[in-house]
């Protein structure tokens, strides 16, 4: 179990099986914000879709594969937070994350990545993140942006979503450039 306190009100946690139906009611009520950028809204229809969600998730994190965790505001999941690829032998992995569309534009996303980059670089032996957010998806850019993120590359006509092809921008932050205490 990984517990992260951000704040008095604020705390990033791994999912446990009961949480389904609050995350499961977190991505039903923001669905026209998320299905613009992940693929896999549409097709979580039923609270048994997210359940489903957490199973695999535990699972990954047993086996060291990955890490997703709630954010839960007041004890209310609110959002998202995950690290995915975990390449041991490079050190490297994907992180990703969302908020419902009612908590976006406070800072929330960013004062919960300040923590997470953080307890990655210092707990988990990464050496670097990425981000990896499609072109038009400018509120993602500047989240990686304002973490100190340096856009490495865009692979063009590489992702597909929604039926459309689209571009991806993969954006990086090494250990050795992590200085949280310099970040506003
Ligand atoms: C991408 C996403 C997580 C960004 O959320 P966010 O709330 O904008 O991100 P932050 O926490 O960095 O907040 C930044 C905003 O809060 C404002 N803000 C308010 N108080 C702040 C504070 N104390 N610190 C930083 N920003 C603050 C900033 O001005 C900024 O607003 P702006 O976008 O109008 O400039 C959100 O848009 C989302 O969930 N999108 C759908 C899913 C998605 O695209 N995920 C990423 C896939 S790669």
């Amino acid at each position: 179990m990984v517990s992260i306190l951000i704040d008095d009100d604020m705390l990033l946690r791994t999912y446990e099986l009961e949480d389904a139906q609050e995350l499961f009611s977190a991505i039903d009520s923001s669905r026209p914000h998320l299905r613009k950028w992940f693929s896999w809204v549409d097709p979580t229809t039923r609270q048994e879709h997210s359940l489903q969600f957490i199973q695999q998730s535990l699972q990954q994190q047993q086996q060291q594969e990955g890490l997703a965790l709630g954010i839960f505001y007041n004890r209310h999941i609110i959002g998202s937070i995950g690290m995915h690829n975990w390449d041991h032998h490079i050190k490297k992995a994907q992180i990703g994350y969302w908020i419902s569309k009612e908590y976006e534009g406070r800072g929330i996303i960013h004062k919960c990545l300040i923590r997470f980059i953080d307890f990655l670089f210092q707990k988990t032996g990464l050496n670097k993140v990425e981000i990896h957010f499609m072109t038009l998806n400018t509120k993602s850019a500047k989240v990686a942006e304002r973490l100190g993120f340096k856009v490495e590359g865009v692979i063009r006509q590489s992702h597909m979503h929604n039926s459309k092809i689209e571009d991806i921008v993969i954006s990086g932050l090494l250990k050795s450039e992590w200085n949280p205490s310099l970040i506003a």
